[in-house]
Order: C-alpha cells, then sequence, then structure tokens
C-alpha cells in the first residue's frame, strides 16, 4: 500500500466533488451499512434505495431484525429478488446478538464466519463503516480496473482477481478506503460504463491504458453468454369457500434453494411431450395428493431470472378427490384473497394473486 497514490488522489478529489448522494452514505452505522451492501449484491443503487428506506424503517436495528419473524423479513424483501439474502441477514443477526453481545463485528474473521457475508461483502463493510484498509471488487470496480490497465485476462479468473486484488491493494490510500472504494463504484456506475464509456467526463482518463489503445469495448474480456433456457410453468389456484368467502391454497417453498421459504400456488414445469393441462394435473397431484380438473385460465405470467425465463400459466382448478397436504411445501394454508397481500411472494406468483383480485365472478 503506497502513501498516496496519484491515481488515488485524483479519484478522491473527484468523489469529494461528485459522490452520489446515497442514504446509506449519511451514516456510519455498520448495520445500516452491512443492509445496504448485502442489498445492492446483484442489484441496482435505484432499485435498493426504496428498500433500504423501508427495510430501516421496519428494523432499525438489529435487534429488530433479529427478534422480527423470517415471514415479516422476506416480506420486506419481496421484488428484490436472491431471497436468500434476506434469510441469512435474519439468521445472521440472531447470531450477532447471541455470540457477539449485539455488537456489529469489525473484525474480518468473525464477519466472514457470518451467513450471507462473504469476502466481498466484509471488505464493503469493513472498509465504509470501520474505515479498514480494505479494497472492495465489485462488478463496477473490475470494469474500471480491467480498462484502467487495460487487463487481457477474461472476467473472474483466477488471474484475473489476481491482478485486480493486487493493483487495487497498491491503490488503496489508508484511512479512506471507503471513500476509495465508493469511487471507484460510482465511476463504473456513472462514467465508467459497460457499454460505451463516458471517457471525456473520467477524472482517470489520461491514465487510462485501454483509452490510449482504444480498446474500451473489449475490457474486461468476457465470455459470449450461453442462450438462456426457457421453461414454461403451470400453476394451479385452487378455491373454496368458507364462512361466506372464497379461500386460496398456497404453499410455502422449503427455505433452501431458489425462493425459499416464499409462498406460492402449487404447480411446476411443463416436461417435454405433455399439455399444460395434464402437467397441472400431476404437479397437483405430486404435490398436494389431489385429483383435480383445470377450469379456467387465470392469465399467463413473464419473468426473467438470472439463469433462466419462465413462462407460468395460472389455471382455477377443482378438486375432484383427496384433500391437500403439504407433501412438496413446508406449509400449505388456506387464506382470503385480501390476505394474500400478507405472504411474502416471488414476481410471478405476485402477478397471479393480483390477477385475482381482479377476476370478474
Ligand atoms: N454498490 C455496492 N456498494 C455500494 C455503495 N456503497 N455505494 C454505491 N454503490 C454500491
Amino acid at each position: 500500500m503506497s502513501e498516496l497514490h496519484p491515481l488515488s488522489r485524483r479519484l478522491l478529489d473527484w468523489y469529494a466533488r461528485h459522490a452520489r448522494s446515497l442514504p446509506w452514505r449519511e451514516t456510519r452505522d455498520p448495520y445500516a451499512t452491512w443492509v445496504a451492501e448485502i442489498m445492492l449484491q446483484q442489484t441496482r443503487v435505484d432499485t435498493v434505495i426504496p428498500y433500504y428506506h423501508r427495510w430501516m424503517t421496519r428494523f432499525p436495528t438489529l435487534h429488530t431484525l433479529a427478534e422480527s419473524s423470517l415471514q415479516d423479513v422476506l416480506a420486506c424483501w419481496e421484488g428484490l429478488g436472491y431471497y436468500s439474502r434476506a434469510r441469512s441477514m435474519h439468521r445472521a443477526a440472531g447470531l450477532i446478538i447471541r455470540d457477539h453481545g449485539g455488537t456489529f463485528p469489525s473484525d474480518l474473521h468473525t464477519l466472514l464466519s457470518l451467513p450471507g457475508i462473504g469476502s466481498s461483502s466484509a471488505a464493503d463493510i469493513l472498509s465504509i463503516a470501520f474505515g479498514q484498509d480494505m479494497a472492495a471488487l465489485d462488478g463496477n470496480i473490475k470494469r474500471v480496473i480491467a480498462r484502467l490497465y487495460d487487463l487481457p485476462d477474461e472476467l473472474d479468473t483466477p488471474a484475473f482477481l489476481r491482478r485486480c486484488r493486487s493493483l487495487l491493494d497498491e491503490l488503496l490510500p489508508s484511512g479512506r478506503a471507503g471513500d476509495f472504494n465508493q469511487s471507484l463504484m460510482d465511476l463504473g456506475a456513472g462514467i465508467c460504463l459497460p457499454g460505451v464509456p463516458l471517457c471525456d467526463t473520467c477524472p482517470l482518463s489520461e491514465n487510462c491504458l485501454a483509452r490510449e489503445r482504444q480498446s474500451q469495448a473489449t475490457r474486461p474480456v468476457t465470455r459470449p453468454r450461453a442462450a438462456i433456457p426457457h421453461v414454461q410453468v403451470t400453476a394451479g389456484v385452487l378455491l373454496q369457500s368458507y364462512n361466506h368467502s372464497q379461500q386460496v391454497l398456497i404453499a410455502r417453498r422449503p427455505q433452501s434453494g431458489l425462493l425459499g421459504g416464499m409462498w406460492e400456488f402449487p404447480g411446476g414445469k411443463q416436461e417435454a411431450g405433455e399439455s399444460l393441462d395434464a402437467s397441472l394435473i400431476r404437479e397437483l397431484h405430486e404435490e398436494l395428493g389431489v385429483s383435480v380438473e383445470v377450469g379456467r385460465k387465470v392469465g399467463v405470467f413473464k419473468h426473467a431470472y438470472t439463469h433462466f425465463r419462465v413462462t407460468l400459466h395460472a389455471y382455477l382448478c377443482h378438486i375432484l378427490s383427496g384433500e391437500p397436504s403439504a407433501l412438496a411445501a413446508d406449509e400449505i394454508r388456506w387464506v382470503t384473497l385480501p390476505d394474500l397481500s400478507g405472504y411474502p411472494m416471488g414476481k410471478l406468483d405476485r402477478m397471479i394473486s393480483e390477477a385475482l383480485v381482479k377476476l370478474p365472478d
């Protein structure tokens, strides 16, 4: 680590004038920094801001988070995606209270022992909230460094990561790591853009090897993306009348895996050669132990996850025989339509819920 590298001075000067004004930058509370950094993993700043405000109002301290139910925590996270992040934070809050006296840990080893905190979020938290000399390395920073030094290694290979880390360690200004890391994040988000970077406004343009060699478009080096699979999924809405109101059946997914702990309408993937109706009848038999007749269509809903795209076909269904039981889910529940909003759900199931409320009789 150098005293103050000229390039770091430029960056810090630029940051002093151009830092984005973001809600989590108004505090040094490590809990708030942790919340923001976990939300910001794989998620854009603009998307995170309203979630961050809502979360900090709902769970202002580590204690309020630890004492809340997982269901409330997931409901507050609904729509942000990658729900294991919320489950891990809830567990980590409990562990910090149980094992660390309720004080947010400030050492790397302890942070890494907590669920959901890897070396990247640990570096963010330790540098920003505790002023420790640790370099952050996220997608924006990788792009900036790959261009600044015209790195020929493929993104995220061990050689690429080694080079990035060693270059960042050379640049890291002692005592200013939080600002330094965030200046690179802001530079990547606003100037050193993934498509065409705005080099004319970049404080480092004179130091940038990719600009000198006109290789910005090919830095960082990436592999062509594989085509992402597109799956057809069916979901069934089972109805019952109870106390003069309509109830629908929802199921809570197992805690591990995609959308763990979230509620959904039962159903699943269409198999090759299977009609949508046949797929739904099979899925509801496997998941709930009931035979159904498929009724009218509620709607067709689409959503793109990171690694696959889903088209979901939702139908009302009528039970012909059997009593639903939670064969594949952690729990099943009959709930009224107005109550659906209180159950955390992924995007597609929330779309079904909203369509049901609007469905004509
Ligand atoms: N992305 C991840 N952490 C961030 C931060 N602290 N500020 C802006 N963008 C970020």
